[in-house]
């Protein structure tokens, strides 16, 4: 397969990878949470900076790690070794959208400046594709052995996206629906914040959901659970959520916190597995894909193993825990499939960002 170094710079994690189709031979992600954390959610403008600020050396370090492997040349980090060590690469690959403007703008800039200045072909990604196949990288041994069998029903879920996907081929995509408002992962931050417990929501959750073996005893409402198609709604379920816990008052918020994270998590949950399986019956589809943040969730897996067991299927997740979260490494995936398919950018100075960009816009 094709050597690619990707870089993704879409919200707040600063990052590079060079892969070999799915296999990754090196990755760094430099995550700028402490910087947001304060403020209780991401700041463009903050994210621009510190994407601007580390991207060289964040690149470097992807570039080193790969040489350690790969042994192009010895390196001591001089213009001309670096130069050796990019001749030695196909493509570079960029995340050009969804994502915050700002913030997509820092890694274009780089991925244009690396394929011009080595005369690499420069490759646009879509960022929610790589969170697809995210789930079938392998290390750079090939493990696990993940062949592609479709086709599958895709699932993603973060903080900004819940989209059900049906995925026919490579790059070959369905858009079967997706949240009318709030997203899955931003549900969980949201009830977070309103129990008090900080940014990001979705692990401090799931460890106190946890705590109580995920017990179910306030059962929220399972919005959209009635509605006949394939869309997710999170935001009726806030307010029910923020109703209950006023009428509840501080005191005994503060004693029930976990029984009120587990019964909030069930409840996302709930819709999310609803509308999975509603899918897999219309469609006839028991592999299931799921990628994003929240797919990192120990319960949600779970949950999907048990569900798939039910229709003889099976379900993957990302194999390493960083592959949930934002890594170029997914991008380079996609970015070594679209090199074979030769999609490079005629003009790479032409290359926008699209903060909006859908998944299914690049089937
Ligand atoms: O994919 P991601 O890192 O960033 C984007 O939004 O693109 O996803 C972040 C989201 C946050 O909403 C976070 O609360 C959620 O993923 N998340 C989790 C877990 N880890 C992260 N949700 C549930 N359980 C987790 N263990
Ligand atoms: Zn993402």
């Amino acid at each position: 397969m094709a050597l690619i170094l990707a870089i993704d710079t879409s919200c707040d994690e600063t990052s590079a990878a060079v892969v070999d189709g799915q296999r990754i031979l090196s990755s760094v992600v430099y995550s700028q949470i402490l910087i947001h954390k304060q403020w209780g959610g991401v700041v463009p403008n903050l994210a621009k900076r510190a994407h601007v600020e580390r991207l060289d050396s964040v690149v470097a370090n992807a570039l080193k790690k790969y040489n350690s492997i790969a042994k192009v040349t010895d390196w001591n980090g001089s213009p001309e070794y670096v130069e050796k060590i990019m001749h030695s690469l196909d493509a570079v690959a960029v995340t050009y959208g969804p994502g915050l403007a700002v913030a997509l703008e820092a890694g274009i800039v780089k991925a244009k400046e690396l394929s011009n200045r080595y005369h690499k072909p420069l490759i646009g990604v879509n960022h929610m594709e790589g969170h697809i196949y995210s789930v079938f990288m392998q290390n750079r041994n090939g493990n696990p052995e993940r062949p592609f069998q479709f086709p599958y029903l895709a699932l993603l879920v973060s903080g900004g996206h819940t989209e059900l996907i049906h995925m026919k081929g490579h790059r070959t995509y369905e858009l079967l629906g997706e949240t009318v408002d709030d997203a899955g992962g931003e549900a969980l931050d949201k009830a977070a914040k309103m129990l008090g417990l900080g940014y990001p929501g979705g692990p401090v959750i799931e460890q106190l959901a946890q705590e109580v073996h995920n017990e179910d005893r306030y059962r929220f409402p399972r919005p959209m659970a009635k509605s006949k198609d394939y869309q997710f709604s999170f935001s009726g379920l806030k307010t029910s959520f923020l109703y209950f816990l006023r009428e509840m008052g501080e005191e005994e918020k503060n004693k029930n916190l976990r029984y009120l994270a587990s019964s909030f998590q069930e409840a996302v949950f709930d819709s999310i597995l609803l509308k999975t399986e509603r899918a897999m019956k219309e469609k006839g589809l028991n592999r299931i894909l799921v990628g994003g943040g929240v797919s990192a969730n120990r319960y949600l897996r779970k949950r999907f193993r048990r569900l798939v067991r039910q229709y003889q299927g099976e379900v993957l997740f990302p194999s390493f825990s960083y592959l949930t979260g934002d890594n170029a490494a997914m991008i380079g995936a996609v970015g070594s499939i679209m090199f074979e398919q030769k999609q490079f950018m005629k003009d790479p100075d032409a290359l926008e960002r699209e903060p909006r960009l859908l998944v299914a816009s690049s089937a």
